[in-house]
């Protein structure tokens, strides 16, 4: 499915319903809370890129990159570090189309790498990140696995 969205940035104007985003009963341990997130953008202003994804007019999501910052050593390789698709709002494209909207993001800003972190198994996203050509790179007992996508 190919459905356009916007990455827009969190200002007076939408924070309360960016805040008030809920992903499905259960899904809440795969994801911090928007009002989390913006709390550790916050902290970490020098690599946060936090933006709500908009269809339209309609607020159906959040996701939080991370860019390297001047002093880290692999400046071509950035992150999404959160991203939630609103309840009602799921499986219609939207989560896709923000990763990629992302991308483009991060090849226009000379990124050659994304890496994401998700919790193996179960209802998780593991099978939306490796449908979008995310490969493993690293995983363990207990620990969260790490997939890279490499930039053309
Ligand atoms: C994971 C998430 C972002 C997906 O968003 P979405 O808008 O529902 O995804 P899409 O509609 O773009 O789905 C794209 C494809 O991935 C598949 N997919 C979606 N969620 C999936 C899952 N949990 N497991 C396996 N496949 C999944 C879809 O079926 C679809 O496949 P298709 O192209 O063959 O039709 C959304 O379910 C979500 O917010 N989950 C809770 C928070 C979370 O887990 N965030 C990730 C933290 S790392």
């Amino acid at each position: 499915m190919s459905t356009g969205v916007r990455l827009e940035p969190i200002g007076p104007e939408n924070v309360d319903d960016a805040c008030g985003l809920e992903v499905l009963p259960g899904q809440e341990k795969y994801v911090a809370s928007v009002a989390r997130s913006l709390a550790d953008a916050y902290v970490h202003q020098e690599m946060a890129w936090p933006r709500v994804v908009m269809a339209g007019s309609v607020l159906v999501g959040f996701l939080m990159g991370a860019f390297p910052g001047p002093t880290q050593a692999d400046a071509r390789t950035c992150g999404i570090w959160r991203l939630a698709i609103g309840a009602g709002h799921q499986g219609r494209g939207y989560g896709s189309a923000a990763v990629e909207a992302f991308c483009a993001e991060a090849r226009a800003r000379g990124m050659r790498r994304v890496l994401v972190q998700w919790a193996p198994g179960g209802s998780g996203p593991e099978g939306f990140y490796l449908r979008l050509g995310f490969r493993p790179i690293s995983s363990g007992p207990g620990r969260e696995t790490t997939g890279e996508v490499l930039l053309t």
